[in-house]
C-alpha cells in the first residue's frame, strides 16, 4: 500500500540531549495514520500530529477495544538509523489485533509504515543513550454504546525521542525496588495478559500508584488462582540469576506477554554459556532462593526500560527481600551490555536482530552524539 507524506522532513531546533527527556512526554511533529472503513485500511499517511475527532460513544472510550506495541529505533555508532526485531512487534500486533477482534495489519504494511515514519522523523532520534520510542496503535471508533466490534478504526503510529525510561535509575541497566501483590492480579486464564491490550494496563494503575508511594517503580504481579506463581510486572518481563543459571516464567500460558527483549536476553544468555530454564516459580521458592543465597540477581526486561536491576521486592504484609549481590548484578550487567551492543552497533548483529531503516550518515540527525560523561563522541554533517 502507498503511504502519502504529507509532511518535510523536519529537525528540532537544538540538539536533543536524551539525559534530559523524560519517557512518554515529548512527541515528535508528524506521526502515521490509516482508517479502517468498508473493510478495508484507507489513506496511509504521515501527516502532522493533529488530535482525533471522535464521537463521545466510540468504543474504544467505553469498552477498551484497543492494542499496541511498543519499540524502539536506535541510532548506531557509525550513524545507521535501525530497528530492533520489528518483525516480532508485527506479529505481536496481529495476535492483539485477533483477540480483540480488530482488523489485522498485515505485517510487512506495519513495518513498512513503521521505517517510512521513523525515517522521516529521524532527526529526532537522540544518539546513545537515547532513542526514538515507537507507539503503534489501533483502536476501535464507530460511535455505539452496543457491546460488539466496531467496523470503523484507526490505526496510528507516535514517535517519541527518548532517553531512559526510570527517573533516577542512573546510567547502565540501573536499579529498581519492586511490590509484589497479592492482593491484585494483572489477568487470568483466558483474558487478555498474552497481548497488548489497553486494557491489561488500566488494571494495573493504581496498584502502580500505590508501589509508587511506597518507593517501587514497578508491580510484580502473581497468577490469577493460586496466587503463588510469579508472573511479570505491569510491562516488563521478570528474571532471575540462580545457581548462576538464567532462570524466567516461560510464556505457555496466555498470562504473561512474550517480551521481544525476554526472548533475545534468553539468547543472549546462552550464548554468554549460561544455562537457561524457562520454568514456573513460586514467590515462596523465589523468596527462600533469595534468603539462602542461590537467587543472587533479579532483574526486569522490556523495550522501554531495556535490562533493569532489582533491588528488592517489598510484600503488602511481609518484610522486604534483597539479594546478597548489590543490583544491577555481574550478570545482569553482562547481559544488558550484550544486548545495548548489538542495538547502538558495538557488537556484531550474528542474528540479524537489527534492521536497517536509514544508511550511515544518511539517518544524520542535528550532529551530535555524547557518552555517559556528556562529552562529545560522535558529530555527523
Ligand atoms: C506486560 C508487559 N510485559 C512485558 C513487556 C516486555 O515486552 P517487550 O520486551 O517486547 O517490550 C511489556 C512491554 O511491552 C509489557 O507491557
Amino acid at each position: 500500500m502507498q503511504i502519502t507524506n504529507l509532511t518535510h522532513t523536519g529537525r528540532p531546533s537544538e540538539p536533543l540531549d536524551p539525559r534530559q527527556l523524560e519517557f512518554g512526554r515529548m512527541f515528535t511533529p508528524n506521526f502515521f495514520v490509516t482508517e479502517y472503513k468498508n473493510g478495508e485500511w484507507r489513506n496511509p499517511r504521515i501527516q502532522p500530529v493533529e488530535p482525533f475527532a471522535l464521537h463521545p460513544a466510540s468504543l474504544v472510550f467505553h469498552y477498551c477495544q484497543t492494542v499496541f506495541e511498543g519499540m524502539k529505533a536506535f541510532r548506531q555508532e557509525d550513524g545507521r538509523v535501525v530497528l530492533f526485531r520489528p518483525e516480532m512487534n508485527a506479529k505481536r500486533m496481529q495476535q492483539s489485533c485477533a483477540r480483540l477482534s480488530i482488523p489485522q495489519i498485515d505485517e510487512d504494511f506495519f513495518i513498512q509504515a513503521i521505517r517510512a515514519l521513523v525515517e522521516n522523523e529521524r532527526h529526532f532520534l537522540p544518539g546513545e543513550p537515547g532513542c526514538l520510542y515507537i507507539r503503534p496503535t489501533a483502536m476501535g471508533v464507530d460511535a455505539t454504546l452496543g457491546v460488539k466490534s466496531a467496523s470503523e478504526f484507526i490505526f496510528f503510529i507516535l514517535t517519541l525521542p527518548s532517553g531512559g525510561y526510570f527517573k533516577g535509575a542512573g546510567e547502565g541497566p540501573g536499579a529498581i525496588d519492586v511490590l509484589v501483590t497479592r492482593s491484585v492480579v494483572r489477568t487470568a486464564p483466558g483474558l487478555m495478559g498474552g497481548v497488548k491490550a489497553g486494557a491489561n494496563y488500566a488494571g494495573t494503575i493504581k496498584i502502580t500508584e500505590e508501589a509508587k508511594a511506597m518507593g517501587c517503580a514497578q508491580v510484580l504481579f502473581l497468577d490469577a488462582h493460586d496466587h503463588q506463581y510469579v508472573e511479570e510486572m505491569g510491562g516488563m518481563n521478570i528474571m532471575f540469576v540462580q545457581n548462576g543459571g538464567l532462570r524466567t516464567p516461560p510464556v505457555t500460558t496466555d498470562t504473561i506477554l512474550r517480551g521481544v527483549t525476554r526472548d533475545s536476553l534468553l539468547v543472549l544468555a546462552r550464548e554468554h554459556g549460561l544455562e537457561v530454564r524457562e520454568d514456573p516459580i513460586t514467590i515462596d521458592e523465589l523468596i527462600t532462593g533469595v534468603k539462602n543465597g542461590s537467587i543472587t540477581e533479579m532483574f526486569a526486561c522490556g523495550t522501554a526500560a531495556v535490562v533493569i536491576g532489582i533491588n528488592s521486592l517489598r510484600f503488602e504484609d511481609e518484610p522486604s527481600i534483597r539479594t546478597a549481590v548489590g543490583s544491577p548484578g555481574p550478570v545482569t550487567m553482562k547481559l544488558y551490555e550484550a544486548l545495548r551492543g548489538i542495538q547502538y552497533g558495538r557488537v556484531p548483529d550474528r542474528h540479524l536482530w537489527v534492521y536497517e531503516v536509514c544508511p550511515a550518515h544518511a539517518g544524520a540527525s542535528v550532529g551530535r552524539a555524547t557518552d555517559a560523561q556528556g562529552s562529545l563522541r560522535a558529530t555527523w554533517t
